[in-house]
């Protein structure tokens, strides 16, 4: 079976350079018309550049269509504009990768809660604003196709990333409710957690596997997930060409014997028992997996 886009309309924030600008090629490769958005900006957020438009160039080069937006996606107003823009000019957005990302890195003794802002703003509430946009359009067509980028971060925890690690779990609880919502129109929301050698990740990986973890590797995985038969409220890890499933997890638990601090501390052990944990598809399921341990079941 061949993934196509071929009709397809998508928008990929941050996509002027590494992950977004692999994700940008290969829809357009496959078929899809595709909106390249990228502010330009340095790896902190600083400064403004053309970077989205060698990309477009690059998609056309190889007889793609597609059209560059230098919005920031911190900004609501001009996320609106830009999805407009893709409406006006191709009749709809089937697809939105929430990808555009700064960093700030610096253990939280040390870091302004102004750069703890910037990062949540960006990532997050950049989410969100593209996200709202593309909304509605996405349910007046009965069809949309939505990945949120997180990361090992967010969803395990890095030193000296205390502001990335919330906005990046942020991401992952707001793709899985919005997945809930959209389901009624057709709107799959899923999430992407990349390790790759790009600019946000330089020096980090030995230069023997810079070849190894090139943003290409996590294509595939980003494609799936918003292709026509992706799965919905899915999180996947995904670097030099291997795909993981990474699951929030509940375990069974325990009924205390007396309501005290004290017989929490005497069941860690069975309070912490993985055998027989699940995969909660709803917050709602807590309250019934209690209800079921209160009957002893
Ligand atoms: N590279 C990795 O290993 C890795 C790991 C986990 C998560 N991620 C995430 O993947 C995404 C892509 O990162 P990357 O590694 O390709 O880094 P990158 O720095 O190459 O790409 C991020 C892009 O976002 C753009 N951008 C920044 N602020 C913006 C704004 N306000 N509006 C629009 N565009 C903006 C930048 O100009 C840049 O081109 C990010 O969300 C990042 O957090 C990457």
């Amino acid at each position: 079976m061949i993934i196509s886009f071929e009709g397809r309309v998508a928008i990929v924030t941050g996509a002027g350079g590494g992950l977004g600008r692999a994700y940008a090629l290969e829809l357009a490769k496959r078929g899809a018309k595709v909106l390249v958005n990228d502010l330009g900006a340095a790896r902190d957020g600083t400064g403004h550049s053309d970077a989205a438009l060698a990309v477009v160039a690059e998609i056309e080069a190889a007889g793609g269509q597609a059209m560059s937006d230098g919005g920031s996606v911190a900004d609501y107003g001009q996320m609106e504009k830009m999805v407009a823009k893709a409406k006006a000019a191709w009749g709809g957005v089937h697809i939105l990768i929430n990808n555009a990302g700064i960093l700030r890195d610096k253990s939280f003794a040390k870091m302004e809660i102004a750069d703890f802002r910037a990062v949540v703003d960006v990532h997050l509430i950049g989410s969100a604003n593209c996200t709202k946009a593309v909304w509605a359009v996405m349910q007046e067509q009965n069809y949309g196709r939505i990945l949120m980028t997180s990361s090992s971060t967010g969803l395990y925890g890095n030193f000296g990333q205390a502001n990335y690690a919330a906005a990046k779990l942020g991401l992952a609880g707001f793709a899985r409710t919005l997945a809930l919502e959209g389901a009624r129109h057709n709107i799959k929301v899923n999430t992407i957690a990349p390790t790759a050698a790009t600019r946000m990740t330089h020096g980090l990986f030995p230069p023997e596997l810079l070849g190894l973890f090139t943003p290409e590797t996590v294509a595939p995985a980003a494609l799936y997930l918003v292709s026509e038969d992706a799965p919905t409220a899915a999180i996947l890890g995904a670097g030099a060409g291997v795909v993981q499933a990474a699951n929030i997890t509940l375990t069974r638990g325990v009924k205390l014997a007396e309501a005290t601090p004290e017989a929490v501390a005497a069941s860690w052990a069975a309070i912490t028992e993985r055998e027989g944990e699940i995969v909660p598809q709803s917050g709602a399921e807590q309250a019934m997996t209690i209800l079921a341990r209160l009957q002893g079941n």
